[in-house]
């Protein structure tokens, strides 16, 4: 009966007839369990009144991208990242052009350009409409984009004319929902699992107001402990200062510099699966604090300050010393000989796995892709350039073999 219990689902609504179905569709979801939104576009509104679909999620409905005062409330980028699952029902032939094309010029097409969620649609509209080479053309780049299409189905049209184009049925379009995550529980290989992830960059404080940090955005340990949660594992995010969302369903434990990250990661490894050290660590940090505030030297002849650094703990290589049957994986950042400082990386730290990747020149650090080299004892796999989210996941499924074969 909770089939969908703890899924939160979006609902998008663009304008079409059978958009009075959708408030069905929503009833039907929520009964099985899930927490709805919806989004509508100005169109559907002339079809379905908002407050009817407000009385029954219980929550306002968006639909305006300029509005502040709901932008205050839950911003559209807050929306996006939200869901689970984004359902466009019905979804018409013009919303399908823009979503094909990228547009973002109202509220529902932006979240779908601001979101990494799967989502569907539920085409609605005239037969001659839907078989126009257009509407074909822009469900074809939809498809090869990750989109996931429901029908539509055959038969009598609410224009009087007979044929392909009526939306599918609430309760089919709930059930595929339904079929869609009980699909991805059986890929939740990692249930039981718990997977220990740093991410971020460290701060080195120097005084109350100045600290040595680095480029570091914490995106790629944030796209891996997504990937790990859809997995089934619990999963422990232990982040430096990033200016990211905790993931849905990871818990986040936030510390500054390296040897606050040292000490709370080696606290969690003792019930951890598997770690996997994204962070990029400082390697040095000031030798003192300073308790005030470090003033200029005022004496001309005096131009230069020195500080003296001292070497950080080893986060990673600790973990792997002091857990031996943890599967730990390492990152390697390089700027010149790649595969030859990863390996012996991977000898020195004592990892099951390490993931080198070029840095400098643009890449990496701060990007939304990435590019990567996997390297274990026996064995080597490279990743070509993506977005960080699709290295997360096809990373994940290796480091998930792996493990699974120690
Ligand atoms: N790492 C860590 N603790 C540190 C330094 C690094 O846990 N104090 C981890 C990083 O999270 C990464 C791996 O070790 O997974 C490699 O980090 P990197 O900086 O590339 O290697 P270093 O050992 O610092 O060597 P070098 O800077 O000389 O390349």
């Amino acid at each position: 009966m909770s089939a969908l219990k703890n899924k939160r689902i979006l609902i998008g609504i663009s304008g079409g007839i059978a958009a009075y179905k959708t408030a069905e569709l929503t009833r039907a979801l929520i009964k099985k369990g899930a927490e709805v939104r919806v989004c509508m576009t100005k169109a559907a509104t002339e079809f379905i009144t908002p407050l009817t679909l407000q009385a029954l999620t219980g929550n306002p409905v968006h639909s305006d991208l300029l509005d502040t005062e709901a932008e205050a409330a839950m911003g559209h980028i807050e929306l996006a990242r939200w869901a689970d699952l984004i359902m466009i029902a019905p979804a018409s032939a013009d919303l399908i052009a823009r979503l094909a094309h990228g547009h973002a010029n109202d509220l529902l097409s932006t979240i779908c350009l601001a979101t990494d969620t799967p989502i569907h649609i539920a085409p609605a509209m005239n037969r001659l409409m839907w078989s126009n080479k257009a509407t074909q053309d822009n469900c074809k780049t939809l498809a090869q984009r990750g989109f996931t299409l429901h029908g539509p189905a055959e038969g009598e049209q609410a224009c009087g004319e007979t044929g392909a184009g009526r939306m599918l049925e609430p309760l089919e379009l709930a059930e595929n929902v339904v079929a869609k995550f009980s699909q991805e529980k059986t890929s939740q290989v990692l249930t039981g699992k718990t997977v220990l992830i740093t991410a971020g960059p460290t701060r080195e404080a120097i005084d109350p107001v100045r600290y040595i940090t680095n480029r570091s955005s914490g995106k790629m340990g944030y796209a891996i402990a997504s990937a790990a949660q859809r997995l089934g594992a619990e999963v422990q995010l232990v982040s430096g200062p990033v200016a990211l969302e905790a993931p849905n369903g990871v818990t986040r434990t936030l510390v500054e510099s390296a040897l606050q990250m040292h000490d709370k990661t080696l606290n969690l490894a003792k019930n951890a699966d598997i770690f996997i050290a994204t962070a990029a660590v400082a390697d040095y940090s000031p030798a003192q604090f300073a308790q005030q505030k470090i003033k200029k030297k005022k004496d001309k002849t005096k131009e230069s300050l020195t500080l003296e650094l001292q070497t950080n703990k080893d986060i990673l290589s600790d973990v792997s010393h002091t857990f031996p049957n943890l599967f730990t994986v390492g990152f390697a950042a390089e700027t010149e000989n790649l595969i030859e400082n990863a390996q012996s990386k991977l000898k020195r730290k004592k990892l099951d796995m390490i993931v080198a990747n070029q840095v400098g020149e643009n890449k990496a650090f701060d990007k939304d892709t990435n590019q990567i080299e996997i390297i274990w004892a026996d064995g080597q796999q490279s990743l070509p350039e993506q977005t960080k989210t699709e290295i997360a996941k096809e990373l994940m499924e290796v480091i998930t073999e792996r493990f699974s074969a120690k």
